[in-house]
């Protein structure tokens, strides 16, 4: 399984920049492992659908592209459904595959771009659903040393958009294989934004949940089959309750929601239409023009682009708020 060489990224990430990879390795069999740490030029880099990726115009080292596929139900007991899915499965058909077997959970989760493996990295979340919320444990390669492992939820320190994966362990892990616990007892979970109201009329079933959440999404959120984007772009920062209450003095319109450790998260996506980024452009990249957390590709865009307009919008909004925004993407 020799590497192929210089390999375009342009079609392997969402964002759709000028970008190519020194190597390239299709993983679609644990047992390449050995090969690869015995052979492969470092660093070695693991990509799933590359929807959360900023790549350089050269990576290099070797790209590992997860293409592990298959999804079983592993048991059930009184209260649980413990199903489990590849890495390289897309995470919005594993989704629909749930609940079309009538085992919900994680239609809040819908359409989210991205694979399956690379979903408990940042701890994906939508309309008040986490990741972390269905999560039951993990498979992962050691790319130091080879060996596998096991990980519970405990040993990964999941946070809003983060666990170990993105921080302490970031880059020495290829995750195989995710296992979720659905819950018997179903409870629909409606009290993000407007999915309640946009349900109203309805009979409330998982699935009539998950069209709502994929109506939301395509009503705000750019396809990146259509136009180049890597989904949110920043954070939403969080602040203490005093920032918060002085900025609410100074903005009453602020949009912020305190966190149950007294904190206050504001909406990256305010922050930014107010200081005139919404719908502007910067060179070939710009704020999409129905949600301003999401940057977007114009067309021709390489990471320099994407890295100038983060700084403009990034010093602007600390200028106006002083709130610094931290991007959510993964750099290359
Ligand atoms: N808002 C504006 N202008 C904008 C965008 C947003 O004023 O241009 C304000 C509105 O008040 C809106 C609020 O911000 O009600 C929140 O916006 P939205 O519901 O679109 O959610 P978000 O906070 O911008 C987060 C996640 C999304 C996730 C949605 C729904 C982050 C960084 N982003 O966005 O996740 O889909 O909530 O749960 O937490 C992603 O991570 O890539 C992603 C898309």
């Amino acid at each position: 399984m020799p590497p192929h060489t210089a390999c375009d990224l342009a079609p392997l990430h969402t964002l759709g920049l000028h970008a190519q990879a020194r190597h390239l390795v299709h993983f679609t069999d644990n047992q390449q492992l050995e090969a690869l740490l015995a052979e492969a030029e470092r660093p070695l880099r693991v990509l799933g659908s590359g929807s959360n990726l900023v790549p350089g115009e050269m990576v290099d080292g070797t790209v590992i592209r997860v293409e592990l596929t298959g999804r079983t139900l592993l048991g059930e007991d009184e209260d649980a459904w413990y199903v489990a899915a590849a890495a390289g499965e897309s995470w919005h058909e594993f989704v629909q595959w749930t609940l079309a077997q009538g085992w919900p959970g994680l239609e809040n989760l819908s359409l989210i771009p991205g694979t399956v493996g690379a979903a408990p990295i940042q701890n994906i979340g939508a309309y008040g659903v986490e990741l972390k919320d269905r999560f039951h444990g993990l498979a992962a390669l050691n790319l130091e040393d080879g060996s596998t492992c096991l990980f519970t939820p405990d040993h990964c320190d999941f946070g809003y958009r983060d666990s170990i994966f993105k921080q302490g362990q970031a880059g020495r892990w290829l995750i195989t294989e995710v296992l979720f616990r659905l819950p018997k007892q179903w409870e629909a979970r409606l009290d993000y934004g407007d999915l309640r109201s946009r349900l109203e009329g309805r009979e409330i079933t998982p699935q009539a949940v998950a069209e709502a959440v994929v109506a939301m999404r395509q009503s705000k959120l750019p396809d990146p089959a259509v136009i180049g984007n890597a989904g949110s772009f920043f954070h939403n920062p969080v602040v203490s309750s005093e920032q918060a209450a002085d900025l609410r003095q100074r903005f009453p319109d602020l949009v912020a929601y305190p966190q149950p450790d007294g904190r206050v998260k504001l909406a990256a996506g305010w922050l930014i239409e107010q200081v005139g980024w919404k719908g502007r452009q910067l060179g070939p990249v710009g704020m999409y023009e129905k949600q301003a957390l999401v940057m977007v590709n114009h067309g021709g865009a390489s990471a320099a682009d994407v890295k100038a307009l983060m700084q403009a919008v990034q010093a602007d909004v600390m200028a106006r708020f002083g709130v610094p925004l931290s991007p959510e993407p993964i750099w290359w």
